[in-house]
């Protein structure tokens, strides 16, 4: 394995996943959640923060690709759908990470147009410079720059995923 460098620590994902889930445990009290992970990216980061919500949750996944089309705001190809209805349902997406931001902004209206009751994004990691459309995150881990980041669900051609920490290669 190359050398990696330690970005952002296990201990400083935990403690920011306990800040975040208190913020989606105080919004959603009393209310139903559907949580919808985008994989494969996704699910270390929803695995660790959906053990701290104290709500009455649901969990669903997504697969998407996004491609660029003519549209300055590309596409998006749904590969896995989820399985249930989210008509007056409160929905709350997680990600990895958004960059362009035209994965996740497609996402968004192909799920509005299910006629949900809410819907909000929950990204571990914002690469806000590089963002193409206009989409934010109701919850963000953390924000970084430009570096292309692995670990922790991220991966480098596919690998990577597994590592319990947020890195980058050592040029
Ligand atoms: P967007 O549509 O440009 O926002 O694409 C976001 C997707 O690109 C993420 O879900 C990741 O799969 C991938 N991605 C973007 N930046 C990185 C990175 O630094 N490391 C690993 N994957 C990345
Ligand atoms: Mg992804």
């Amino acid at each position: 394995m190359r050398d990696i460098e330690v970005l952002i620590s296990e201990e400083e994902i935990n403690r920011r996943i306990l800040e975040i889930a208190d913020l989606i445990n105080k919004k959603y009290k009393d209310k139903e959640l559907l949580v919808v992970g985008i994989l494969k990216g996704a699910f270390v980061f929803m695995s660790d923060l959906i053990k701290r919500l104290n709500l009455s949750l649901e969990v669903d996944f997504m697969i998407v690709s996004s491609y660029s089309g003519t549209e300055s705001t590309g596409n998006v190809n749904i590969i896995k759908d989820i399985n249930k209805d989210i008509t007056n349902k409160n929905v709350l997406i997680i990600e990895d990470i958004v960059d362009t931001g035209l994965t996740l902004f497609n996402v968004k209206k192909v799920l509005l147009d299910r006629n949900p009751n809410s819907i909000e994004i929950c990204t571990l990691i914002d690469k806000k410079e590089r963002r193409k459309v206009n989409l934010d995150a109701d919850y963000v881990g953390f924000e970084i720059g430009n570096d292309f980041i692995l670990g922790y669900g991220l991966d480098l051609d596919e690998k990577y995923r597994n590592l319990p920490y947020i890195g980058k290669m050592v040029e």
